[in-house]
């Protein structure tokens, strides 16, 4: 092989000084999610809510998000939330559906989905609802964010103040965070976004807050895409699935908390008198996230010792 000529290296070394200085920079600009110790610490302090000992079985649901969690483009308006209603009550959950719109041919067609919102938007809607102190919030929010190029770097963040949100208004509450479905028009900003709840999600369980994580970015193929972003209805039932897994896994680790009574039979009835199987695909949820060793939770000072040793690298090549 030909030795490199003072050229060739003195080429070869200012490129990767500027990829270095390029991916420095880059992750220099995520910032760090700010703790919230004051809702882990309220986390025993069970006022309006009893254990799941007491009260085994009422799931007050909040879907909360954009057009996935309307329903947008499926059969009926009902996106995810029949199929996942319809799962709870086949495996003896009574469920009572809420938000401030009702969308969709099912009778509980409560929900929070509003068309194109991205997560800052949210908050003023979620508040609409909190007042029925849901025990599980189920959120799929940000794809807006990345369809409006909107500060994708802070969704996290943004998704972060909406939690606090949350949790002040609905203390017990348990969360059920989504990460975003594949799209075909920013793959790339979704999946950063994805990235970033993942983070988020070990952080918040790291404090002891309920949350989980559901997992959908690769479990809902891309021709399971009615368009460039909605579900069709087999992707809204494969959305279904992967509910199910984290509200189970909430389940086994104790978070739900349940109210101090049953919904009537009567108006369970009312509300939905199916308790058949519906049929969801099976799906083995990853292990919740524990670390927060990801690109968005680096700190500057942890990227600094990096960036020396790949300076140093740089050295040793000229
Ligand atoms: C959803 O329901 C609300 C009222 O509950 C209505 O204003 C809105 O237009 C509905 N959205 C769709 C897409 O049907
Ligand atoms: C439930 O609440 C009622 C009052 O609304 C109270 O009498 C009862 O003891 C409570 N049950 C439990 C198990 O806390
Ligand atoms: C549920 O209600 C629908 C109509 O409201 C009725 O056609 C159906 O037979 C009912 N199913 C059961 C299991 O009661």
């Amino acid at each position: 092989m030909r030795p490199p000529t003072p050229i060739n290296s003195m080429v070869r070394a200012w490129l990767l000084c500027v990829a270095l200085l390029s991916t420095s920079v880059l992750t220099l600009s995520r910032p760090d999610l700010k703790p919230s110790p004051a809702i882990a610490a309220d986390r025993n302090d069970i006022t309006t809510l009893r254990s799941r000992a007491e009260n085994p079985s009422l799931l007050r649901i909040m879907p909360l998000g954009a057009s996935i969690t309307n329903g947008y483009r499926s059969t009926g308006h009902n996106g995810y939330r029949n199929y996942i209603r319809q799962q709870l009550r086949y495996k003896g959950w009574d469920v009572e559906m809420v938000g401030s719109l009702r969308n969709g041919t099912m009778i509980d067609n409560f929900n929070e989905g509003h068309f194109g919102f991205r997560v800052d938007q949210l908050s003023k809607e979620a508040v609409k609802s909190t007042p029925q102190q849901p025990n599980v919030i189920l959120i799929n929010a940000g794809t807006d964010d990345a369809l409006q190029n909107h500060k994708v770097g802070t969704t996290g963040v943004r998704m972060n103040s909406l939690l606090d949100l949350l949790f002040e208004k609905v203390p017990h509450t348990t969360i059920i965070l989504s990460t975003l479905l594949p799209n075909k028009d920013k793959p790339e900003l979704v999946g950063w976004i994805s990235d970033q709840y993942r983070a988020l999600a070990a952080k918040r369980r790291k404090s002891g807050d309920r949350v989980v994580l559901a997992d959908m970015s690769s479990f809902i193929p891309l021709d399971e895409l009615a368009d460039a972003t909605h579900p069709t209805d087999a992707g809204y039932k494969r959305m279904a699935s992967v509910w199910w897994a984290a509200i189970e896994d909430a389940f086994q680790e104790d978070m739900i908390q349940h109210y101090n009574y049953t919904i009537t039979a009567k108006l369970e009835k009312s509300l939905d008198n199916s308790t058949s199987n519906p049929n969801l695909p099976s799906y083995t949820a990853p292990a919740q996230p524990t670390n927060t060793n990801n690109a968005f939770s680096h700190s500057p000072q942890a990227v600094l010792p990096t960036v020396i040793v790949q300076l140093l690298g740089v050295l040793a090549f000229l």
